[in-house]
């Protein structure tokens, strides 16, 4: 194991102090949805929007870089792991019913849980993204999308905290929402979500989210090691129907391959590592580009 740094001693002390749930050298692995990573020198998982703030203020004072991580659905981790903070958002995992259709929920909570939730409560909106498998804060940084579903038209207000400014609450058009990306971020951290929703009979809402289940079951890799749609789609075409054009759907790096059902998913057969993923991703840009002269860009962060 690698030795620990002092500042990162005295940040974990640090946390201690405040009451702050925290881990040594948490295997990353654990928490990706392909399975993969090495540890994270301090694992750090607030509570509350003000322990949040606690996190950051500690990881600045003691000089330590951090990372945010929600469901890990969208992430890939160096075998070797990442020196710093990680801040796991899993612990902000309350879901608040209020009144008109409205509901409060933590940075933390499983996306299609959260779905699934608001379905069985008669409230419509949110139903074609119960296949997304990321965390709600996930789902608001990255502006995660799936058919015609988008987080954005929903949104009445975000409570999010800042390095800089603390705690602040965004309402809806102080937020930017563009294709995979948004205002949040490292600069801005979400803490929890109010979602404005419309009330509807809860069978004809479950109706539409098995469809949209049946539907995403045919046409993606589910209940695999995946980390998503690893590209970007270019301008007007989609990246799944390029990569399948050049004929790579079942490519093997190791232990990780190309997906036989969506060519933009690379999948962990359970004995990969993140360097074969990562080199099955620099393959697969190569391949596309010298076949279409077309530049994929990654949609999967990546840590190092
Ligand atoms: N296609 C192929 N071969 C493949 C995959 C797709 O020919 O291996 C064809 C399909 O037949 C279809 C077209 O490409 O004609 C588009 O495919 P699809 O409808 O699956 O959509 P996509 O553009 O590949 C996007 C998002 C997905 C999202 C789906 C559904 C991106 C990069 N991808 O995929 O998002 O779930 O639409 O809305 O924006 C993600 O971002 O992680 C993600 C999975």
């Amino acid at each position: 194991m690698r030795e620990q740094g002092e500042s990162a001693r005295r940040t974990a002390r640090r946390l201690a102090t405040a009451g702050i749930p925290h881990k040594a050298e948490e295997p990353l692995s654990r928490h990706t949805t392909i399975g993969l990573g090495g540890p994270a020198e301090l694992f750090v998982e607030p509570r509350f929007v003000e322990e949040i703030a606690t996190v950051l203020e500690i990881a600045a004072a003691e000089g330590m870089p951090f990372r945010v991580l929600g469901a890990g659905s969208n992430l890939l981790v160096d075998d070797g792991g990442v020196r710093g903070v990680v801040l796991h958002t899993g612990a902000l995992d309350f879901v608040r019913f209020l009144e008109a259709g409205r509901v409060e929920a933590g940075a933390g909570v499983h996306f299609p849980t959260l779905v699934r939730k608001t379905a069985a409560s008669g409230l419509r909106g949110i139903e074609a993204g119960v296949g997304i498998p990321g965390s709600l804060g996930g789902v608001l940084t990255m502006n995660a999308g799936a058919y015609d579903f988008s987080i954005g038209r929903h949104v009445e207000r975000v409570s999010a905290v800042s390095p800089h400014r603390g705690p602040i609450v965004l309402a809806r058009d102080q937020i930017d929402f563009r294709y995979r990306a948004s205002s949040f971020g490292s600069d801005l951290i979400v803490a929890s979500a109010l979602l404005a929703l419309t009330k509807d009979e809860p069978a004809a809402i479950k109706f539409d989210l098995d469809r949209h289940m049946r539907f995403r079951k045919e046409t993606q890799p589910v209940g695999v090691k995946s980390a998503g749609c690893i590209f970007k789609n270019p301008e007007g075409d989609s990246a799944g129907r390029l990569i399948d054009s050049v004929g790579l759907k079942g490519f093997r790096v190791g232990g990780a391959r190309i997906s036989d059902v969506h060519a933009n998913f690379i999948v962990h057969d359970g004995k990969a590592s993140a360097a074969d993923v990562l080199g099955l991703i620099d393959a697969v840009r190569e391949k596309v580009f010298r076949d279409s002269r077309i530049a994929l860009e990654a949609e999967v962060m990546t840590w190092s």
